[in-house]
């Protein structure tokens, strides 16, 4: 049976299999060690029986605008081990991190992806993430490649108010509004 518990900051040692999957989002270690320290309750693990680290999430929680009704949180990083796919763990994941976000009464939660990463948008669509907007070019490389930018309104927005945001439009993000904003 899969437990969740805090990722801490030893599990940076072990996570390699995990973050070498290219889909994964790597980040350099100051960004994990600084959302580790800012947001510990919004970085989760998810291990097996044995131990092993099998998933984990993490991401932040912030007012976009200083009005606290913007209050939100978002995914920086969801990733299950290959072995350990269609378990429903990356669902357990990110039901956990929804959990969280109400307790602090957040209004929505946000997430990027690739758009070639199908498994990712069928998860998140099953689980009610709303497409907000493409982010042109979010993803550096040779091409580079456009982002889907989901959301998903939590339980205090009874009204779906913040989905009035799913634009759908495409936009070119300037680079104070990246996931990597340290
Ligand atoms: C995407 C990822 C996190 C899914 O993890 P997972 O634990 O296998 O997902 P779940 O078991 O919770 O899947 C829930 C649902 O999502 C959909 N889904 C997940 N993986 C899928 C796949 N490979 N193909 C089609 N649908 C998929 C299905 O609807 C699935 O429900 P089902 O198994 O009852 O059909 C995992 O494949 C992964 O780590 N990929 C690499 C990293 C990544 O892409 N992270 C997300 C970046 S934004």
């Amino acid at each position: 049976m899969t437990s969740l518990r805090a990722l801490q900051l030893d599990d940076l040692f072990k996570f390699n299999a995990l973050v070498f999957d290219p889909l994964t989002e790597v980040y350099h270690l100051g960004f994990f060690l600084r959302h580790l320290a800012l947001w510990p309750e919004l970085a989760v693990a998810a291990t097996a029986p044995d131990g092993q680290l099998v998933g984990f999430i993490f991401g932040k929680c912030f007012n976009k605008f200083t009005d606290s009704s913007q209050l939100h949180g978002h995914v920086c990083s969801l990733t299950v081990s290959a072995d350990y796919r269609r378990l429903s763990i990356a669902s357990l994941l990110m039901k956990y991190f929804a959990h969280i976000l109400d307790l602090k009464y957040a209004w929505y939660v946000d997430l990027f992806l690739r758009c070639s990463n199908q498994s990712a948008l069928k998860l998140y669509c099953a689980l009610g993430y709303t497409l907000r907007r493409v982010l042109l070019d979010y993803y550096p490389g040779n091409p580079e490649e456009d982002a889907y930018d989901m959301m998903m309104p939590l339980s205090v927005d009874v009204n779906g108010i913040s989905l009035s945001q799913a634009s759908r439009e495409s936009v070119r993000l300037s680079s104070d509004d990246s996931d990597d904003d340290y």
